[in-house]
C-alpha cells in the first residue's frame, strides 16, 4: 500500500519510510545511477535507484520504460547540493529505493505525457486516456468537478432540489435538430434525446416542486464549434414564483461561489445588465465583450448628408452606416487590406476607412464628405488625431455582425482588455420576434413559452416586432453562458403567443401536448435559466475550447476516435429496431 502520493513529499519527510505507486514519468540514467520520476494525480517524486545502495533493485530499474505503473519503496532523504529541483514542489527530496514492484508494463506510448510537447487533435481524441494523463488535463477535470460541487452547495443551500430528467423524451423545443433512438418495442416510434430538461423542468414547477435544479446532460444534433458539443451538461434550474431579479440573484450567487471556491477569485456583484437594443447598438451583437470599449456610431443621418454613393446607396435601401473608432492607430495600408478581407469574410461587401490628422479626416473618400460632414462624423465617433475610423455600410444586421467581429479581433490584437479578466454581464429585454432579412418575415426568436412583458404585450397582435420577451443571457467575456426565460403559464395568453407565432393548435397539441394539459391543472407563474457548464468551465481555464474541460468529446465530425463511434450496425441489430438503411445504401 502507498504511504504517500507523488506530490506531497517534502522535507519534513525526511528520513520516513516511503512507499510510492504511480506511472514512469521519466527515466535517466547517471553514471550507474537511474532516477526515475514518478507521477500521480497529485504530483512527481524522484527515486533513485543506486547499485551501491541495492543491486538486485537498481538491475531490475534498468528495463524501466515511460508509463510502466511501479511501486518503489524507500526512505526519503535530501537532494544533494546542485541537485535541487525548484521548479518541482517535491524537488528538495528524493525517495532512495529498497524495493521495486514493476505492478504493470507500457508499450511505448503514442503521445508523451508531457504538457510543452502536444501532438495533434485526433491523436489526443484517440488516446484521450493518455492525454488526459497530462497534468493540465487533469488539472482542467479537477476544476470541472469542483466546480459541480460548487453549484450543488450553492443550490442546495437556496432550497433547490436536484431532481433528474429523463433521457429517453419527445422532443424539446431548442430549435437543433434531435438525436434519434428507434423504440424496439414500439414498432416504428423513436424517442427523442433531450436537447434540455425544458419542458420537464417547467412540468416539475406544475408539481409543486418549487425549485428545481440539475447537472443536465443536453444533446443536440447541430454543427460543431469550438463552444459547441453534440453532447454538453446544463447547470439548468426553474423556479416557482419568481421575479427576474431572483434568478439573477441565484445565478449571481452561484457564480460567485463557484469562482470564490474554486479560484478564490472575488467577483463583484449584481453583474451589469444591458439590453439587447443597447447591446446591438454599442457592440453589434448580443454577446459584447464587456472588457473593453471600442463601441460602435451609428453614423447613417450623417452619411446621408454626404455625396458618397457607396453609403447614399445602402441607407437608401434602408441599410445603415456605422463605424469603429479606434483609438491612436498607426495600422499601415496592408494592414487595412487585411482588416477588408476579415469584414468580407463576415458578409460586409466592403469596408471604408478614414485616418483623423490635425482635425481633419484623411482617405480616399474624404472628397465626397464636406467639412460639415467630416465634423459631425468625428463628433459621433468622438475621434481625436491620430485615430482610424473604420467604415461598414449594408444592411442593418450585417453592418452589426461584422463590426462586431472587427471589435472583436480588434479588441485581442490590440490588447484592449486582460486576457485573465472576468466580465459577467446581464442582457435583457431581448423582443418576442425577430426579422429575418432573408425571409423579410418576423420570425419566433424564442421558444412558445416565454412569456412577454406586461408593458409590450399590448402589441402582439398590431406591432409584433415591439412585443419585449421576459427573456435574459448571461455573458462573459463575449460568450454566452446562459440563456432563460419567465415562462407562459397561463392559457389565454399561450394561445395569443402561438397565433401570433403562427404556431397551429393541433401542431402545439402534436408536440408539447403533454405540458399544455399540466398547463390545465394549475400551473404557477415559472422562469429559470441554463448555463452551458462546459463553457463555464472552459473559460475559467482561459481558453474557449469547451473539448478541453470535457473528459471524453467529439471531434469536429462529432465522432469519437478513441472508441470510433458512431460506429456500424448489423442487419439483425437493425431489424430488431425496424429499420433498414435504405438512403445509406443508395449513396
Ligand atoms: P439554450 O439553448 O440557450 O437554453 O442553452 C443554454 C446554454 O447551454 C449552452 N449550450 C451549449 N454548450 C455546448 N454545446 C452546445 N451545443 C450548446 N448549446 C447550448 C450555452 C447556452 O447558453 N432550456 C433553455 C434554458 C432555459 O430557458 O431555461 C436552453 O437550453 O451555454
Amino acid at each position: 500500500m502507498r504511504t504517500h502520493t507523488c506530490g506531497e513529499l517534502r522535507k519534513k519527510d525526511i528520513k520516513k519510510e516511503v512507499v510510492l505507486e504511480g506511472w514512469v514519468q521519466s527515466r535517466r540514467d547517471h553514471g550507474g545511477v537511474i532516477f526515475i520520476d514518478l507521477r500521480d494525480r497529485y504530483g512527481l517524486a524522484q527515486a533513485v535507484f543506486d547499485p551501491s545502495h541495492n543491486k538486485d533493485v537498481h538491475k531490475k530499474a534498468e528495463h524501466l520504460g515511460r508509463e510502466f505503473v511501479l511501486r518503489v519503496k524507500g526512505k526519503l532523504r535530501d537532494r544533494k547540493e546542485g541537485m535541487i529541483n525548484p521548479n518541482m514542489p517535491t524537488g528538495e527530496v528524493e525517495l532512495l529505493a529498497d524495493e521495486l514492484d514493476i505492478l504493470n508494463e507500457s508499450e511505448t506510448p503514442p503521445m508523451e505525457i508531457d504538457d510543452r510537447k502536444l501532438p495533434n487533435e485526433e491523436v489526443r481524441l484517440k488516446y484521450r486516456y493518455l492525454d488526459l494523463r497530462r497534468p493540465s488535463m487533469q488539472e482542467k477535470i479537477i476544476l470541472r468537478h469542483n466546480v459541480v460541487q460548487a453549484v450543488r452547495e450553492s443550490l442546495n443551500s437556496r432550497g433547490f432540489l436536484e431532481i433528474e430528467t429523463p433521457l429517453l423524451v419527445k422532443p424539446t423545443p431548442e430549435g437543433a435538430r434531435d438525436y434519434m433512438v428507434p423504440s424496439r418495442v414500439n414498432p416504428g416510434k423513436v424517442y427523442a434525446l433531450p436537447q434540455s430538461p425544458q419542458l420537464y423542468k417547467q412540468i416539475l414547477m406544475v408539481s409543486g416542486f418549487d425549485r428545481y435544479y440539475q447537472i443536465a446532460r443536453c444533446l443536440r444534433d447541430e454543427d460543431l464549434r469550438a463552444d459547441r458539443q453534440p453532447e454538453f451538461t446544463q447547470i439548468d434550474l426553474e423556479m416557482s414564483f419568481p421575479t427576474q431579479e431572483q434568478i439573477f440573484e441565484v445565478i449571481e450567487g452561484t457564480v460567485k461561489h463557484i469562482f470564490e471556491k474554486t479560484k478564490g477569485i472575488k467577483l463583484k456583484t449584481p453583474f451589469e445588465r444591458i439590453t439587447y437594443h443597447d447591446a446591438m447598438e454599442r457592440f453589434g451583437c448580443d454577446k459584447p465583450d464587456m472588457r473593453f470599449g471600442l463601441e460602435i456610431a451609428d453614423i447613417t443621418d450623417i452619411a446621408n448628408k454626404s455625396e458618397f454613393s457607396v453609403f447614399k446607396n445602402v441607407i437608401a435601401k434602408s441599410g445603415k452606416v456605422k463605424c469603429l473608432c479606434v483609438k491612436k492607430c498607426d495600422f499601415s495600408r496592408n494592414k487595412m487590406d487585411e482588416l477588408i478581407e476579415f469584414v468580407k469574410t463576415n458578409k460586409a461587401q466592403g469596408m471604408a476607412w478614414a485616418k483623423m490628422q490635425n482635425g481633419k479626416l484623411e482617405s480616399s473618400i474624404v472628397k465626397y464628405l464636406n467639412d460639415n460632414v467630416q465634423k459631425e462624423i468625428i463628433a459621433k465617433a468622438k475621434a481625436a488625431d491620430g485615430d482610424m475610423l473604420m467604415f461598414v455600410a449594408d444592411k442593418p444586421k450585417v453592418v452589426c455582425s461584422a463590426l462586431a467581429a472587427l471589435r472583436n479581433l480588434l479588441g485581442k490584437e490590440l490588447k484592449l482588455y486582460k486576457e485573465d479578466e472576468f466580465k459577467f454581464a446581464w442582457v435583457v429585454d431581448f423582443p418576442l420576434f425577430e426579422y429575418n432579412e432573408d425571409t423579410e418575415k418576423l420570425e419566433p426568436a424564442h421558444h412558445m413559452f416565454t412569456m412577454p412583458n406586461a408593458a409590450t404585450i399590448k402589441y402582439l397582435e398590431s406591432e409584433p416586432a415591439k412585443v419585449i420577451a421576459e427573456c435574459y443571457d448571461l455573458v462573459l467575456n463575449g460568450i454566452e453562458l446562459g440563456s432563460g426565460s419567465i415562462r407562459i403559464h397561463r392559457k389565454d395568453i399561450q394561445e395569443r403567443v402561438m397565433k401570433a407565432m403562427g404556431i397551429k393548435e393541433a401542431e402545439a397539441e402534436k408536440k408539447f401536448g403533454f405540458l399544455l394539459e399540466a398547463f390545465r391543472y394549475g400551473a404557477p407563474p415559472h422562469g429559470g435559466i441554463a448555463l452551458g457548464l462546459d463553457r463555464v468551465c472552459a473559460l475559467m481555464t482561459g481558453t474557449n475550447d469547451i473539448r478541453e474541460v470535457i473528459a471524453f468529446p467529439k471531434n469536429k465530425a462529432a465522432e469519437c476516435p478513441m472508441d470510433s463511434c458512431p460506429s456500424d450496425i448489423s442487419d439483425k441489430e437493425l431489424k430488431e429496431v425496424h429499420l433498414k438503411w435504405d438512403l445509406v445504401k443508395k449513396q
